[in-house]
């Protein structure tokens, strides 16, 4: 298969009442764990970078490995551009195929927010690239965005409407209390909050800041419309540690194609487990 957009794979989680997970990806190694597990489980599936990741792995080469990961699939592979607040920047990757993009002017005014996220919708809809855009605030960081519990701020239903309406998005991007990175607590979601905004709006609503939060409530949150769920920490930290474990046994390793193994392994089991939380295994 080729890499596609993210309309499809998110239109069919819609009427069927499951989520596409998207993962959070930064090199080779990432990208084969949850590529490999996608199509042991034929799920649909996208592959997130923040502009960190492409500032730190290189546009093109993200670009390419994503290209081959999807030609080698026999499943729906959707590489998506994260939380970007740049115009030239997502330019920039629709102009060398990306397919899917994530606008991220959730900081500015609910206008400049309009104006910012319609800019990139009218530039990636001749491309029939999908566009995702935030309202409201999620707390906590990704990346370089860093939001203060004071500053955070759910969406607001009726908004919600308007955003969808006059931006022409083709996902939205929720604040109903998840928030990026781990929590101290577990996470209070307003589900009255999703609901209605469900009501408003038609476009998938999409679930930031999915690590963490508990199994049950993320399975809630799917059958209230959120249809892709955003994962990034969760996978992080296992990769991690099994690095760290490893050179515990090995303390004179060097040779990176004998750690990342345990390190790809601790991720594909989270994210065979994402999936199937997601019940979008055989959905490929
Ligand atoms: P977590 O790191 O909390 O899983 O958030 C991921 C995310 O929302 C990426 O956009």
């Amino acid at each position: 298969m080729y890499l596609v957009s993210t309309r499809q794979m998110l239109l069919d989680a819609q009427k069927h009442g499951y989520a596409v997970p998207a993962f959070n990806i930064h090199n080779l190694e990432t990208v084969q764990a949850v590529i490999e597990v996608a199509n042991e489980m034929k799920s649909p599936i996208i592959l997130a970078a923040t502009p960190g990741t492409i500032k730190y792995a290189g546009r093109e080469y993200l670009q390419d490995i994503l290209e081959v990961a999807a030609k080698n699939s026999k499943i729906p592979v959707s590489f998506h551009l994260d939380h970007h607040e740049e115009f030239d920047d997502i330019k920039r990757s629709i102009d060398i195929g990306c397919k899917s993009v994530m606008i991220d002017a959730s900081k500015h005014s609910f206008k400049d927010n309009i104006r910012l996220v319609k800019q990139v919708v009218d530039y990636a809809h001749r491309f029939d690239v999908t566009v995702e855009a935030e309202l409201g605030k999620l707390v906590g960081q990704e990346d370089n965005i860093v939001v203060s519990e004071k500053s955070s701020e759910l969406t607001d239903p009726k908004l919600a409407r308007e955003f969808v309406y006059k931006t022409e998005i083709d996902s939205l991007a929720v604040a109903i209390g998840t928030a990026h990175g781990l929590y101290k607590s577990e996470p209070k979601l307003d589900y009255e909050r999703l609901t209605a905004i469900n009501n408003e709006v038609n476009v998938p609503l999409v679930l930031h800041g999915a690590s963490g939060v508990p199994t049950e409530s993320v399975k809630k949150c799917i059958r209230l419309g959120i249809c892709k769920v955003n994962i990034a920490t969760e996978l992080k930290i296992p990769f991690a540690n099994a690095i760290k474990e490893y050179f515990k046994d090995h303390p004179d390793a060097s040779d990176p194609r004998k750690y990342l193994i345990p390190a790809k392994e601790a991720m594909k089991e989270i994210v065979r487990e994402k999936i199937i939380m997601c019940g979008s295994n055989d959905r490929g």
